[in-house]
């Protein structure tokens, strides 16, 4: 499987990718955590952090840099999930052309789609555990007595209505790209987790049921 979902910020692009990939056995390739390791590590220049706590994107260049190193590893030999990019189309072009060097192409371009109410209290209400990573929302998956728990600083209300707004412009452009390629799988993100992974199984179809058995065996 050679996947990329998309959706905007809290649509639970990331809470789907750990799960499916847990059982197909591939990586889950999420450029915003990439970049929240590289602001920490201070990898990332100080301007580039602030246009991700503002809600803005950070340069194509900086991601498909990131992408092509970590394309390289053995782990996604066999297959990958990223998450969260492509976000434009020059991204979704460099991962093209990356892949066809390889002599590889994607299986599928998801997005998940979910109200705009929805995605606010989604993003704002979620919250992660400092020492595991581990995602929890204040409403819908509380986090066990004693998790020490912090928000990003781009779950902040007002910047989450601006990563919507840069999402909508984003994909105005990119989901027309992979419909006209034919790999566009549009999916409901509404409902509990486990009825969202069932219904993107399904769009994947006998692909993803395929990966599964061999997995199994
Ligand atoms: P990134 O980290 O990719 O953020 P995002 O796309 O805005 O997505 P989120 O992580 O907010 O949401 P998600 O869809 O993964 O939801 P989750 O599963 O956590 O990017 C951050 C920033 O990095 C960007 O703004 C940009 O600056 C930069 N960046 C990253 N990639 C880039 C790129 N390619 N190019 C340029 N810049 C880039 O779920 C959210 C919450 O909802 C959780 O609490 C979860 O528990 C809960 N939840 C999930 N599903 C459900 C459900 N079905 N029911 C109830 N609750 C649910």
């Amino acid at each position: 499987m050679r996947l990329v979902f998309l959706g905007p910020p809290g649509a639970g692009k990331g809470t789907q990718a750990k799960a499916l990939c847990e059982g197909w056995r591939i990586p889950h390739i999420a450029t915003g955590d990439m970049l929240r390791s590289a602001k920490v590590s201070g990898k990332l220049p100080p301007s580039l952090a602030q246009q991700m706590n503002a809600g803005g994107l950070v340069p194509d260049s900086v991601v498909i840099d990131l992408i092509r190193d970590r394309i390289a590893e053995p782990d996604a030999a066999r297959g990958f999930l990223f998450d969260g990019f492509p976000r434009t189309v020059p991204q979704a072009e460099a991962l093209d052309d990356l892949l066809q060097t390889a002599g590889f192409a994607l299986d599928a371009a998801v997005a998940i789609e979910v109200p705009e109410h929805l995605l606010i209290e989604r993003a704002t209400l979620r919250r992660i555990d400092k020492k595991t990573g581990q995602i929890y929302h204040l409403k819908y998956k509380p986090a066990p007595p004693g998790a020490d728990l912090e928000c990003r600083p781009d779950d902040a209300e007002e910047v989450v209505r601006q990563r919507l707004k840069t999402y909508v412009a984003m994909t105005s452009e990119l989901l027309p790209y992979y419909q006209k390629r034919g790999i566009l799988k549009r999916v409901s993100g509404e409902g509990g987790v486990d009825e969202v992974t069932a219904r993107i199984r399904a769009v994947l179809g006998s692909r993803s049921k395929e990966d599964g058995k061999e997995l199994a065996g």
